[in-house]
C-alpha cells in the first residue's frame, strides 16, 4: 500500500524558538525517521507576506529557514523540501478553493481575528484567505496528515471542509480528508512572563532560540524569573531535554540549575549550530537543494492541477 502523505510547513518569519522546535521540527524529524510516510516539508513564504515585512528581510528569512530545515536533519532523500512560492500551482488551487469557501468560514478563524488585532492597519485579503492557501498547500500534494501545533487545528479543519466542498460540488472523490497529526508536545512558557506561552511576539528575551550561542542561552536563562510558575517552566525545559542534562534540577539552587539547563541546551543543539553555520556560508549549495525540491514538488503539482482543472471544467 502507498504510504500516507504528510504535508507541513513553517513561515519564514525569523528565529525559531524552543517552542516552535518542539511543536514542529522535532515532530517532523520523528516522522521522517519512522519511514511510515511520504513527507513534504516546505517554507511557507506566501503565507508570511500577509504580515508587515521588507523584501530584503524576507529573502534572508527564507534562506535562514532553509538552512535550519537542513541543519536540523530534514533530509532531501527522505522528504521533499522546497519553497512554497516556487510552485505556482498552489496559488492556482487556492483560487479554485476560494470559489468554494464561504466567507463566513474565514471570518470565524481565530488566527485571522488575532492577527487583525495585531496589524489593524494591514488587514489584507491575504490575511483573510490564509487558511485557503494552507488547504491548497496540503491538498495539492494529496496530503492526508498534517503535523501541526494546536493553534493550526482550525486551519486543518478548513482543509478537510475544502476537500468536501470540492468533492461534493464536482461529484468527484478526488481530495482526501486531511487530519491533523497531533503529537503531544510540552507547552513552553515565556522566560520572563511564565503565565504566557513562549512566543516571538512577546520579544526576544522571552524565548530561547535554537541557534543561539551557549553564552546567549546562559544569559537569557540567568534572567528567567523564578516564581513558582517560572520554576515549573524551567523544570519542563529541563525534563524535555533531560538526556543532555549533566546535573540535577534543584529548586533551592536555581542559579546552578539554570547553568545546567543552559549547558544541556547548548549541547543538544551543538551539531545543529555547526551545520547551520556551514550551510549559511554555502548559499549556492542551499539554492541547489531547494531547486531540486521544487522540481520534485512541481512534478506532482503539475500533474494534479491538470486533473483538477479537468474536473472543474476549465480544460
Ligand atoms: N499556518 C502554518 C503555521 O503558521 C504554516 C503552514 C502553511 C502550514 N501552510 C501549511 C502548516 C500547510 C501545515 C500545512 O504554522
Amino acid at each position: 500500500m502507498a504510504k500516507p502523505i504528510i504535508v507541513s510547513g513553517m513561515q519564514p518569519t525569523g528565529k525559531i524558538h524552543l517552542g516552535n522546535y518542539l511543536g514542529a521540527l522535532n515532530n517532523w524529524l520523528s516522522i521522517q525517521k519512522s519511514d511510515k510516510y511520504e513527507s513534504i516539508f516546505f517554507i511557507a513564504d506566501y503565507h508570511s507576506i500577509t504580515e508587515n515585512y521588507s523584501a530584503e528581510e524576507k529573502r534572508q528569512q527564507v534562506f535562514d529557514l532553509a538552512c535550519t530545515y537542513l541543519a536540523i536533519g530534514l533530509n532531501t532523500e527522505k522528504s521533499i523540501i522546497f519553497v512554497q512560492s516556487a510552485v505556482p500551482e498552489c496559488t492556482e488551487l487556492t483560487w479554485i478553493f476560494n470559489t468554494l469557501t464561504p466567507i463566513a468560514e474565514l471570518q470565524r478563524m481565530t488566527q485571522f481575528k488575532d492577527k487583525s488585532e495585531r496589524q489593524e492597519k494591514n488587514i489584507n485579503m491575504g490575511l483573510f484567505d490564509y487558511p485557503v492557501l494552507q488547504a491548497a498547500d496540503i491538498l495539492l500534494y494529496d496530503g492526508s496528515l498534517v503535523p501541526v501545533g494546536e493553534d493550526q487545528i482550525q486551519h486543518v479543519e478548513l482543509t478537510r471542509d475544502a476537500a468536501r466542498w470540492f468533492n461534493n460540488k464536482y461529484k468527484a472523490n478526488y481530495f482526501p480528508e486531511a487530519k491533523p497529526l497531533l503529537t503531544s508536545c510540552p507547552r513552553l512558557m515565556s522566560l520572563l512572563e511564565p503565565a504566557k506561552k513562549m512566543s516571538k511576539s512577546l520579544g526576544e528575551k522571552h524565548c530561547l532560540n535554537i541557534d543561539e550561542e551557549p553564552e546567549e542561552i546562559a544569559k537569557k536563562l540567568a534572567k528567567a524569573v523564578t516564581t513558582p510558575e517560572g520554576v515549573a517552566n524551567l523544570k519542563l525545559i529541563y525534563d524535555t531535554f533531560k538526556e543532555q542534562m549533566t546535573g540535577d534540577f534543584d529548586e533551592n539552587k536555581m542559579g546552578e540549575t539554570k547553568k545546567i539547563i543552559a549547558e544541556g541546551l547548548a549541547k543538544h543543539f551543538a551539531d545543529f549550530r555547526k551545520r547551520k553555520k556551514e550551510l549559511l556560508s554555502q548559499p549556492e549549495e542551499v539554492a541547489k537543494i531547494l531547486e531540486a525540491g521544487r522540481a520534485r514538488a512541481s512534478v506532482i503539482a503539475q500533474k494534479r492541477i491538470v486533473e483538477i482543472k479537468k474536473i472543474i471544467g476549465v480544460i
